[in-house]
């Protein structure tokens, strides 16, 4: 809509036809040539319902080699392509700007080899994260990635957005974890990086390029995975603390006294707490109280149920007497960890149903994280809701505006503002989220000329007509070479 309206089209694409269209079936069948208009719509939309395109083509590959033979022929054709996996991303990267044609990779949800001794996971990029946690679940393992929308996101999504989440204090980020993948380029050569070594320095490490570049670089069409052994202790407490500067004290406590067994440190404020009591069914607050300003989730996981848990209750109690949190509950089962963790993992959807949505996904140092969301909170007034959430253990804020509907008043009172204060503290414009559509043009906030440059040389080589995701990552400037 609005958005789109502010791109022109890149006239060096083409349009596709009836010719097209055979084409595709030949290579594909005719039932993974998807015209239909309700697919289409749905295809069309992104998750937060605010990017909408008008691609006539969804195609539905079941292997390497077919995705190889369709950008093979859109490359030769000039058409424009966007890769979508589980469509749950948050800046518009996943649907199309206006008629490129889209490949879905939910046909490709084989898992391949899982090495039970090693850990190693190779599958194909469409499997649906949750049943990746499920399979490894019966075979003793993790995934050393967990989010909120594991549903319907795909690991070739996660992936290829470098996808954060709850577990990243712990595990790390994907560029340690995944050792290896396979990827198709826009002339449709196949990359086989497919590697399992942990250790491999034989020069360039290319498979990176794939892991964030948001489909612009290449389709990622497998994986492969060192994923954690499962262990037997895994404990969640539910704190409140009075101000900001309790959370802070109470991460780098958590830090030094939980050390090995952290593997997650969440927070969400009293706003986002609301919001999720306001709008999702069947949720209550387990420490219902007026004076909590911030509420704290931490996870343990260890080996040792007892001295774990020991530890933990330590942890709290000493935390309680020296006056950073206020209040506090550790699960006492599976369900009720559930229930905790629905909280948090709730507040993108309560967002959703409150209206309208300005996101904003930002690194920052966590000393100031805070300052931003008060300062845009003085800025609005009561225009509209500000909330701030996220992954503070990784300096991961994610700061959120919830109004009845989008408003340009609204936009020019965020923006740039929020940019600027992100770039003068040298953090993040996008801490795990991506560019995607909505920060394409944003890039320089977070990135030198230099760098920017760069990334345009390596996309004019490996995608020199650029059919991959256009418009989407880099800046416009960059992106279209007519
Ligand atoms: P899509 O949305 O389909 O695509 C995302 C991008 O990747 C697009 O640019 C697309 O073109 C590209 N792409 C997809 N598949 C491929 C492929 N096989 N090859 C090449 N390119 C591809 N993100 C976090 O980092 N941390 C979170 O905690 C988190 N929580 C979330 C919670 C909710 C409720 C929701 C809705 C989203 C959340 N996200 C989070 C956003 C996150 O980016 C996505 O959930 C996920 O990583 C995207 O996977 P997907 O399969 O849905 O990809
Ligand atoms: C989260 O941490 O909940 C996700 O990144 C989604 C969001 O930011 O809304
Ligand atoms: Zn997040």
């Amino acid at each position: 809509g609005s958005i789109a309206t502010k791109i022109e089209r890149n006239t060096a694409f083409s349009t596709l036809n009836s010719d097209d269209v055979s084409h595709f079936k030949e290579i594909l069948g005719e039932k993974n040539v998807i015209q239909d208009e309700d697919v289409l719509l749905t295809a069309n939309t992104d998750w937060m319902r605010k990017y909408k395109g008008f691609s006539k083509l969804l195609l539905q590959p079941r292997t390497t080699n077919e995705i190889s033979q369709i950008l093979k022929y859109c490359d030769s054709r000039h058409l424009a392509v966007v890769p979508q996996g589980g469509n749950t991303g948050l800046v518009g990267g996943s649907v199309p700007v206006f008629d490129e044609v889209i490949v879905n990779m939910g046909s490709m949800n084989n898992i391949i080899t899982f090495d039970k001794v090693s850990g190693i996971l190779v599958c194909e990029a469409g499997c649906i994260l949750e049943n990746l946690i499920s399979f490894l679940d019966n075979h003793g393992f993790i995934m050393p990635l967990d989010l909120g929308a594991k549903g319907s996101c795909q690991i070739g999504g996660n992936v290829s957005t470098n996808a954060g989440g709850l577990r990243l204090v712990r595990y790390g980020s994907l560029h340690g974890n995944i050792l290896g993948l396979e990827a198709v380029l826009a002339n449709g050569n196949v990359l086989d990086m497919l590697g399992s070594l942990r250790k491999d320095n034989t020069g360039y490490d290319l498979k990176h390029l794939f892991i964030g570049s948001e489909g612009s670089l290449g389709i990622v069409t497998k994986v492969s995975i060192l994923t954690p052994p499962k262990l037997s202790s895994v404990n969640l407490a539910f704190l409140a603390c009075s101000d900001y500067l309790s959370c802070q004290k109470l991460l780098l406590e958590a830090k030094r006294k939980l050390g090995e067994i952290l593997s997650a440190f969440e927070f969400l404020d009293n706003q986002s707490m609301d919001l999720v009591l306001n709008h999702l069914e069947g949720v209550r607050n387990p420490l219902p109280s007026s004076m909590h300003n911030f509420y704290v989730l931490i996870e343990t996981t260890g080996s040792d149920e007892s001295v774990d848990k020991e530890k933990l209750e330590a942890f709290l109690l000493r935390s309680m007497e020296g006056g950073l949190i206020s209040d506090g509950v550790i699960a006492q089962d599976i369900n009720q960890a559930s229930s905790f963790w629905r909280i948090r993992e709730g507040v993108p959807e309560a967002l959703m149903k409150a209206g309208a949505v300005y996101k904003y996904d930002l690194s920052l140092p966590v000393e100031k994280m805070y300052d931003l969301v008060e300062e845009i909170r003085l800025r609005l007034g009561e225009t509209a809701k500000v909330i701030g959430y996220g992954h503070l253990g990784d300096g991961n804020l994610h700061l959120n505006i919830s109004a009845p509907h989008y408003d340009d008043m609204i936009l020019a009172q965020i923006e740039p503002y929020v940019y600027e204060w992100t770039s003068k503290h040298c953090g993040s414009i996008s801490a795990e989220h991506g560019l995607g559509l909505m920060k394409a043009n944003k890039i320089f906030y977070s990135k030198s000329p230099e760098t920017v440059q760069l990334m345009g040389s390596i996309k004019k080589l490996l995608d020199p007509n650029g059919i991959l995701n256009p418009y989407k990552v880099l800046p416009h400037t960059l992106s279209s070479y007519h």
